[in-house]
């Protein structure tokens, strides 16, 4: 048997794979679905301070390839969310991360301290909010990424990610301040800005115009993301995402670097995937003849 389990920094996992935020609820709702043990962790949708209602419809559109959203990452505030998810974290069977979003650095830090407060086995910082206190969303200014991690790290004593936007120009150097303001791994990556109109209406199938594009077709973008973070900071533990719906998926994504993968789109259309990636990421390890699957990060041959 190959062993699966797998270590991100501090944190060990049972299983590389990672149920991505914002496409699995808050993971309460999905133990009734599907089978919470395949995971190593599960992350619980976004929450801010305050509650955000989030855009109006329409927010999700599919695509030829893989779908754009547009939600806004509608929730409840990280006080309602802590009362109703916090007292079920730990029956759940699976560590359940926080994600935080904020506005402004302190913004993250308290919300990131509520999830905490509320029992998450570890916090992933959404980089990809606008920036109150800036010009460009967090995601593309190294400065204001390292900032945010900083004021997180300094909030929380559980381990801390960052999930950086594959819409960075140099996806490296903020990879690098948010290492070096104390992000535990880095998450690559999470949506590709996109858009699509309908021609017969002439209007936006997203009312913000502008969303968040994921599924199949970015996954040679997130990879690529990973491939250059990891020759450049192999020490900086990483959680590959995008596109992935496969175990060949997800070995494609450990050999350019991570040490875990997330599955995200994949579970809108098979909230169950989880079992067929794991049976067959076990029969890839066979192949390769390792007796753990974490023994293939970083191992892309070269030509
Ligand atoms: C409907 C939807 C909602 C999402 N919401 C969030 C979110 O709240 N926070 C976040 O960090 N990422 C969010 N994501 C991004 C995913 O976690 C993931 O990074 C991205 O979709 C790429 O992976 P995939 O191609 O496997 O879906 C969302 C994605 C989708 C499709």
């Amino acid at each position: 048997m190959v062993d699966l389990s797998v270590d991100l920094g501090p944190i060990h996992l049972a299983s590389p794979l990672v149920a991505a935020c914002g496409t699995f609820g808050s993971v309460v709702e999905f133990a009734r679905v599907t089978d919470l043990g395949k995971y190593g962790a599960a992350v619980a949708k976004s929450v801010s301070e305050d509650a955000w209602p989030g855009r109006p419809a329409p927010r999700v559109a599919p695509t030829e390839a893989g779908m754009l959203n547009g939600i806004g990452i509608q929730n409840p505030g990280i006080g309602a969310w802590a009362e109703e998810v916090g007292p079920r974290i730990s029956s759940l069977g699976v560590p359940v991360w926080g994600s935080a979003v904020g506005t402004t650095a302190q913004e993250f830090a308290r919300v990131a301290k509520g999830l905490e407060g509320a029992g998450v086995a570890a916090i992933e910082v959404n980089l990809s909010c606008p920036n109150l206190e800036g010009e460009t969303m967090f995601a593309l200014d190294a400065g204001a990424s390292a900032r945010v991690l900083d004021a997180v790290r300094a909030s929380v004593a559980i381990p801390v990610g960052a999930k950086l936007s594959p819409n960075a120009t140099d996806i490296v150097s903020i990879a690098a301040a948010v290492s070096d303001a104390g992000a535990d791994f880095v998450t690559l990556t999470n949506t590709v800005w996109g858009a699509a109109i309908d021609p017969e209406t002439r209007r936006p199938r997203l009312s913000g115009i502008v969303g968040g594009y994921s599924g199949v077709a970015i996954k040679p973008i997130a990879l690529r993301c990973v491939i250059e973070v990891h020759r450049e900071l192999p020490q900086v533990p990483i959680v590959g995402c995008g596109g992935v719906r496969s175990g060949d998926d997800v070995v494609e994504y450990l050999l350019a670097g991570a040490s875990a993968v997330a599955v995200g789109t994949a579970h809108f259309e098979h909230p169950r995937v989880a079992g067929g990636i794991t049976d067959r990421l076990v029969e890839l390890g066979r192949f390769h003849e390792v007796e753990r699957i974490t023994d293939l990060t970083g191992r892309m041959e070269p030509w």
